[in-house]
Parts: structure tokens; C-alpha cells; sequence
């Protein structure tokens, strides 16, 4: 009783002591959730002390501090990465790889196993240490993100990427939203404590972000390692905050009196300071013990919930770190030893084709099922008929198939001397004798693309995947409306677009009868969906019209265009009427793909603004110029008529009327040559900036090229030579209008 009253009582009287005890309990739980798979509150609990904490923060803005847990939802976007300077230059580790068969047999010495350059390493390790043996520990290499992070008193200061090894970018927003990072360590912790790790997306969360992807008609990631790569150089922090990161810690940069003298004690250190450690951790005395714990963790990692390439080796002694010391790329007292990717054999019995949401037709090899890194493999998609001619995959064949970063089942190679006699080479139009596997509807090959696409806009499969992928939770999230629900709609036709889902009444829909559910015995019974559910439904729609623009973006499924690029679009985009007449997407969909370019090659090309823009943002010309097609085309009128009709029209959210204004082609800096010269009322380089910060270049002499020449007191020759070219001249003040 007495501590509910003084909970009440400090609730009321001292919101800095409530926002204190708030964010303390809030990441207890944080660490009880994310750390030790413990929770204590549930979700709604833990929801309430974080909208009492918000809401505390927003009527008293100077309680809200840098390590508060609100912080972990993200911030406002940036416009760039700072740079900063590591405490200590992150080194890579050395190489050693596990010899493939064919490198095996080439050895002559034979009893060499596949694990002799990891033999070899060990023996020049204690050779160059005058030893005979030497303690190591063993862990798993985490494929993932490196990252730095720096604790300064106990608090999270800043994080960096490993960027060159000396500079990184300064991720710190990013890393914030990582829930089992703790933003304030327990007392006790190094005043000064730079700790090293990687981020990773774990194996099942990366599967659903993919298969999200994959409905969205999105390039799906290629593994894990990329899918976190490419959201920790988001700039929009909220955006990160969404996607499911986690971190291991495994080493260290500038630690202020550091506890520990071996890697074990490291790892104690770690664990008693809250942050995530691997859980897999061998010490080793002997060559002996050092392959059989690198084969033991071989087996053992294809159960982690993360992806793992390999093991790292490192001397346990910190004091023999010292002794060995660096070359200038690696540490000498460590080694990271590579798996090769396990590979198995099987039968591809059958191809099925499947219809995505956006059409497109997608082969699939059904296979024999067959155990590989950890799972149970019957299916690996094909990806489309290029992949088939490339690979020369048939029917009836004998495959080699691996996981694609550990996680993704693909079909290596054929092995054609196991070829039936009678096979004939595979042809995606012929199996489907040209038709749409879903609606029989016509398909076509659009122009510089590969893959087939059924072009029924009515196609039932597209409407369904459809449907499903307006309602999911990171578009419209329509409570309610699943695949069940979606399936018979469409088959009903009581729905074949989704903007008429508006259209749908609680009568309506209490009546759908849902695919039987089957009952023990095989009898089945048909089931309504009900008032309840059916109101639930209207709801939750009606709810939806207030979401903001980037999720009406995502939730139309154009293809290429996933959650990033349409938060990107409507960062730049108030709404949808200014996304439909947008000059910056037809500019940036005339843009060549840069993705394919070189880097200096970008550099070269003609478009400075946009090509910068695109480097740094996830929206390029194909996703560009598959907006701008939409809005052009009959279906894109429809929809905006039909949601005009509706009422219906949303606001963005993360609007920034800068980097808008610097990517319109309105701009009259941008895609300009400046030259600065003469006196002027600050230094150059703050003219240089602005002028750069629209889109405009400077350079250091007059030609024929030259736009403008900024001309201060005094100016002299390139004045002179500025008016025999014929190049504008501004003024200091002339320059400020045209700027501002
Ligand atoms: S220890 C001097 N331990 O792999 C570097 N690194 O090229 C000490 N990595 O730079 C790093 N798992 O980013 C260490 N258990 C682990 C690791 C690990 C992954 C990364 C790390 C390192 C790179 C090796």
C-alpha cells in the first residue's frame, strides 16, 4: 500500500523523479525481453509505462535526456552522417579458410583435413610465442554489421560504423532503437568504454521483413547481413526503429581501467554490464581441442537464431595480445576461420510457378526435402527464366543446392551426368502454354525485364496478395483481415480491388463464410465470420484513412516501391496529388540505374543533385520511374479518383521541405557551376556550403561551363574574364535572393 501511494504520490508531485523510476523500469524490462528472453510485464504494461513516460516528456521537455528509453523509437531524419573518428582503429581479422574437396586432394601430405590452414595458423602462432601450446577461445563470427559503441559515465554517447577502420559514420540514432543495447550501463561500468560488436537482423525476423518484400513487389535482401547493412544507413531513425536489429558484443576499443586480463573475462565483463554477449564461448589448450571445438560449433551454430560464417580464434591472454601486437590490418593474436557453405544433393521432382502480387509469375523448384545447415529444404525459388537457362535446370533433375547466406535454400548447380535421358530444357511460357497459372489471363515479358507477368489487373491471385498486402501491418494494418478473410472476398467477388474494401458494410461482411475449418473425423464445418469480427474489420478501415502518406504509398503495392522508398517519397511529398505531378520522381526516373555504375562513373555523370541524392537514399530511377508509370497509367486515375471519392487524403509525416526544395528541379542552383571570388561578407567556404546544399557545384577557375560568377569587393581578372565569356555575375545580395 505504501509504495502504490508513494508511486501515486510521485506521480503527481515530481515528474522528474516519475520520468527517473519510468525509464528505469522501462529498461529492466527492455533487458529482461531482449536479453534473457524473460519477460516479466506484458505487452500492454509495458506500453502504459511508455506512454505515461512520452506523455510526462512532452509536457516537460527538459526531463527528456539523451538515454531515455523514448529515445528508441527513433528521431527526426537526418540529412546526413557525421563522421567520427574511432578511439582506437577497428582492425579486420585474418582470414583462414576451410579447404573445398578438390583443394584437399590437391595436397600431397595425406592426412591433412579440411581444417589445415586453421593447423597451420596454430603452429605459427606458438612458434612465433617460443611455445608449445597457447589457450584460446573459441566463438561463433557473427555475419553481421560491425559497429562500435561508446559508453562515457556509465551512458551511451555515440555509436560508429567501422567505415575505412579509422572514421565511421555516426550511427547513434540508429543504434538507439536496438532494444537489447542498453542506453545506460549499471554502475560500476568503465568510465570510458568503447565495446565492439555486430548487428545483425536475426534468421526469422529477416525471413518475414523478406517475405514482405517479396509482396511488395521489392527486391528481397539478399541475407541478413545486407537487409542490416541497408537499414543502419537509413537515415530516418523511425524507419530503423521498425526493422527487427539485435547486437553481440565481442571486443573492445579504449576502456578506462578495464577488468578483465582474458577474452573469458571479457565475456564476464560484458554479461555483468548488460550487454549481449554470445552465448556459444569455448577455451581450448591444444590444436586437438581447437578443431574439435571449431567442428563442434560447425554443427551447433544452424540452430542460432542469427547467421553465422565462421568461428573467431583469439589468444585468451590479454597480456600475449600485447606481446604479439598488430600488422597494420590485423590483430596477430586472432584469426577468423570461414565455414564453406554446406552443400547437399537432391531431386528437383517438379517446378511449380507461383503468382505474386504484382503479377509476376515466379518459378519454384519442389525437391526431394533434404536436411542443409540445420532445416529440412523441399522448396528453393528459381527467381525466373534467366536463372533456369543460366543454371540449364530441368525437370527430373539431380541439383546441389546450399542456403544462400546460411538462410535462403537455392539450387547451386545441376549435375548433368545424373540427367534422365529424356529431359527437355525448361521454358516458363511453354509449362504455363502462356497463360496465367491463376486466371488464365494472357501473360507478357515487359521490355528489359525477365521475369513474366500475368497482365489481368483482376487476376484473383493479385487481388488476394493484394488485398493481404494493403491490410498487413507495416501498410493500412486493417485488424481482422487476413488471408482467410481476403481469400474470400475475392472469390466471392464481393472484392477485387482494395480501395473497395470502403465499400463494405459490417452486414456485409458478418455473413462471409470462411473456408471450412477441418474437425477431427474429416468433417468440416463452413464458418461465418461474424458481427464482431466484421465490425472490427469496418473499423479498422475507417481508422486507416487517417494514416499518413508514406503508409498509403506502401500500401498501394507498386512495384519496387517497399517501406524505405516510401517513406523517401514522402519525405519529399506532402501528398498524394504532389507525388502523382512530381517533378523530382520523373527526374530521378531519367536518371541511368547508378546502382549498376561505378562510383567514379556516378561522379562523371551530369546529374550531381540526384546522383548524390541516390547514393545516400534507398530511391532510385527503377523505383522512380515505377511510380511515375503508375500514376500515369489507368489504374493509378482510378485509385485517385476512387479516394478522392472516399474523402480520403493523407498527409506525410516526415515532410522535409529542404530536401525537397533542393531536389526540384525548380531549384536555380541546382545542377549550376559557381565560381566564388572578390571580398565578401563571410568566409568562402560558408557560400560554398549553401551552394552545394542546393544541389550547385563550385569551382576553382571561369570557362565556358561556368554559370554564375559570385563577385565580392575587389574582384579582379576572373571578373574581367567572367564578362568576355559571357557568364552572369551576382552580387553578394543578388546571391542571397537567388538562395533564399
Ligand atoms: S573480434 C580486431 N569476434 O568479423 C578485431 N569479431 O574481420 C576483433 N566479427 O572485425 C574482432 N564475429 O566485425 C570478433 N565473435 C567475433 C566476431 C567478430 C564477427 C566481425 C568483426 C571483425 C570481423 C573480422
Amino acid at each position: 500500500m505504501d509504495d502504490l501511494f508513494a508511486h501515486a504520490e510521485s506521480r503527481q508531485s515530481d515528474p522528474e523523479k516519475r520520468v527517473l523510476e519510468l525509464s528505469q523500469q522501462l529498461e529492466h524490462h527492455n533487458t529482461l525481453y531482449y536479453q534473457d528472453a524473460e519477460p516479466e510485464v506484458s505487452d500492454a504494461e509495458y506500453d502504459a509505462l511508455m506512454n505515461e513516460l512520452k506523455k510526462l516528456e512532452a509536457s516537460h521537455p527538459s526531463l527528456a535526456k539523451a538515454d531515455s528509453p523514448t529515445q528508441r523509437v527513433g528521431g527526426a531524419p537526418l540529412k546526413d552522417f557525421q563522421q567520427i573518428k574511432h578511439l582506437v582503429p577497428m582492425l579486420s581479422i585474418e582470414d583462414i579458410h576451410e579447404l573445398k574437396d578438390e583443394e584437399l586432394e590437391a595436397l600431397i601430405d595425406p592426412s591433412a583435413s579440411k581444417m589445415q590452414n586453421l593447423h597451420d595458423w596454430y603452429q605459427r602462432l606458438t612458434k612465433n610465442l617460443g611455445l608449445d601450446q597457447v589457450a584460446l577461445s573459441v566463438e561463433p563470427k557473427i555475419d553481421g554489421v560491425a559497429v562500435s559503441v561508446v559508453y562515457r559515465d556509465g551512458v551511451l554517447d555515440y555509436a560508429v560504423t567501422r567505415g575505412d577502420g579509422a572514421t565511421g559514420d555516426d550511427i547513434t540514432q540508429n543504434i538507439k532503437t536496438i532494444k537489447s543495447i542498453p542506453l545506460r550501463l549499471p554502475d560500476g561500468a568503465p568510465t570510458l568504454f568503447e565495446v565492439r560488436g555486430e548487428v545483425f537482423m536475426p534468421n526469422e525476423a529477416f525471413a518475414k521483413l523478406n517475405e514482405q518484400r517479396d509482396e511488395a513487389g521489392e527486391p528481397a535482401f539478399v541475407n541478413p547481413r545486407n537487409a542490416t547493412a541497408g537499414t543502419l544507413k537509413q537515415l530516418d531513425s523511425k524507419l530503423v526503429a521498425t526493422r527487427p536489429l539485435d547486437c553481440i558484443f565481442h571486443s573492445y576499443g579504449q576502456v578506462n581501467d578495464a577488468p578483465y586480463t582474458s577474452t573469458s573475462e571479457f565475456q564476464q565483463t560484458l554479461r555483468d554490464y548488460q550487454l549481449k554477449s554470445s552465448h556459444w564461448f569455448e577455451e581450448v589448450n591444444s590444436v586437438t581441442d581447437l578443431l574439435s571445438s571449431i567442428t563442434k560449433l560447425d554443427t551447433d551454430r544452424h540452430h542460432f537464431a542469427y547467421a553465422t560464417d565462421g568461428a573467431v580464434i583469439k589468444v585468451s591472454k590479454l597480456a600475449t595480445h600485447q606481446e604479439l601486437g598488430t600488422t597494420s590490418k590485423h590483430p596477430k593474436w586472432a584469426c577468423a576461420y570461414k565455414f564453406l557453405p554446406e552443400q547437399k544433393e537432391t531431386l528437383l521432382r517438379q517446378i511449380t510457378i507461383q503468382v505474386g502480387r504484382t503479377g509476376v509469375l515466379t518459378p519454384v523448384a519442389e525437391l526431394e526435402p533434404v536436411f542443409v545447415s540445420g532445416t529440412t529444404v523441399s522448396r528453393a525459388t528459381l527467381h525466373n527464366q534467366d536463372e533456369i537457362d543460366r543454371k540449364d535446370v530441368r525437370i527430373g533433375d539431380t541439383v546441389i543446392i546450399e542456403k544462400a547466406g546460411e538462410i535462403i535454400p537455392a539450387v547451386v548447380k545441376v549435375i548433368t551426368a545424373k540427367r534422365p535421358p529424356l529431359s527437355k530444357p525448361f521454358s516458363l511460357f511453354e509449362y504455363v502454354n502462356g497463360e496465367c497459372p491463376s486466371c488464365s489471363g494472357p501473360i507478357e515479358q515487359e521490355e528489359g525485364f525477365v521475369a513474366w507477368r500475368c497482365s489481368n489487373f483482376a487476376c484473383p491471385a493479385q487481388a488476394v496478395t493484394r488485398i493481404k498486402h494493403f491490410a498487413s501491418r507495416k501498410a493500412l494494418d486493417i485488424d481482422g483481415l487476413g488471408t482467410a478473410v481476403a481469400e474470400k472476398l475475392v472469390e466471392t467477388q464481393t472484392v477485387s480491388t482494395t480501395l473497395e474494401l470502403f465499400d463494405l458494410t459490417p452486414e456485409s461482411l458478418a455473413d462471409l463464410l470462411l473456408d471450412p475449418a477441418k474437425l477431427e473425423g474429416g468433417q468440416s464445418k463452413p464458418r461465418r465470420l461474424g458481427e464482431k469480427k466484421a465490425q472490427l474489420i469496418v473499423d479498422s478501415l475507417n481508422q486507416s484513412k487517417e494514416a499518413p502518406l508514406s503508409k498509403w504509398i506502401y500500401a498501394m503495392g507498386i512495384p519496387q516501391i517497399g517501406e524505405s522508398a516510401a517513406r523517401e517519397i514522402a519525405r519529399l511529398h506532402r501528398s498524394l496529388a504532389e507525388v502523382s505531378q512530381s517533378t523530382i520522381l520523373k527526374d530521378l526516373a531519367e536518371l541511368p540505374d547508378f546502382e549498376e555504375l561505378s562510383v567514379s562513373k556516378r561522379k562523371k555523370e551530369n546529374h550531381p543533385r540526384l546522383a548524390q541524392y541516390q547514393i545516400e537514399s534507398e530511391l532510385g530511377p527503377v523505383a522512380a520511374q515505377h511510380i511515375v508509370a503508375f500514376f500515369n497509367s489507368l489504374a493509378g486515375e482510378h485509385v485517385l479518383e476512387k479516394l478522392e471519392a472516399l474523402a480520403i487524403n493523407p498527409d506525410s509525416d516526415n515532410y522535409d521541405p529542404e530536401k525537397s526544395a533542393v531536389l526540384s528541379s525548380d531549384s536555380p542552383v541546382a545542377g549550376k557551376t559557381f565560381v566564388i571570388t572578390g571580398t565578401l561578407s563571410k568566409p568562402r567556404p560558408s557560400f560554398k556550403k549553401i551552394i552545394e546544399s542546393l544541389g550547385g557545384k563550385v569551382s576553382g577557375s571561369i570557362s565556358k561551363n561556368t554559370d554564375y560568377l559570385l563577385a565580392g569587393e575587389k574582384a579582379g581578372s576572373k571578373r574581367s574574364k567572367a564578362e568576355s565569356l559571357g557568364v552572369s555575375i551576382l552580387s553578394e545580395d543578388e546571391f542571397t535572393s537567388l538562395t533564399s
